[in-house]
């Protein structure tokens, strides 16, 4: 059994979609897109839910990843009245600005409060 749960994003609703233009100009800012339910909606709910999504770049040829941001959602319903009841609700979605002279791949992982870890990754190429 594996940590992270990897899939099609297409078919699999907790898979972390990077959407990243498929090659990016060094040393320029680029956007990055994170997010979870790209095609298939995650319950977002008191009890189930979509607590973070981080995202990491690891360059070719080195040994080790960065970590790019990591962002928190932390509404999901609950309020002093009890479990869905506030109507307020962080969805699973991030935007990261990144700039970098050298191609590798992104990771985005995530984690579902009750279904664990999940992990996709995309390469990135620089001219
Ligand atoms: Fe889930």
């Amino acid at each position: 059994m594996d940590l992270y749960g990897t899939a099609d994003w297409k078919t699999e609703k907790h898979v972390p979609v990077i959407e990243i233009a498929d090659v990016i100009k060094a040393g320029e800012k680029t956007l990055v897109t994170v997010s979870v339910g790209k095609e298939i909606a995650h319950p977002n709910k008191t009890e189930h839910h979509i607590s973070w999504i981080k995202l990491m770049f690891w360059p070719e040829d080195e040994k080790y990843p960065y970590q790019v941001g990591l962002v928190n959602f932390d509404a999901h319903g609950a309020s002093i009245k009890g479990p869905d009841t506030s109507g307020v609700y962080s969805e699973p979605y991030a935007v990261f600005q990144l700039k970098t002279d050298k191609p590798g791949k992104l990771i985005a992982t995530s984690y579902c409060n009750i279904h664990g870890f999940w992990k996709y990754e995309k390469e990135v190429k620089v001219e």
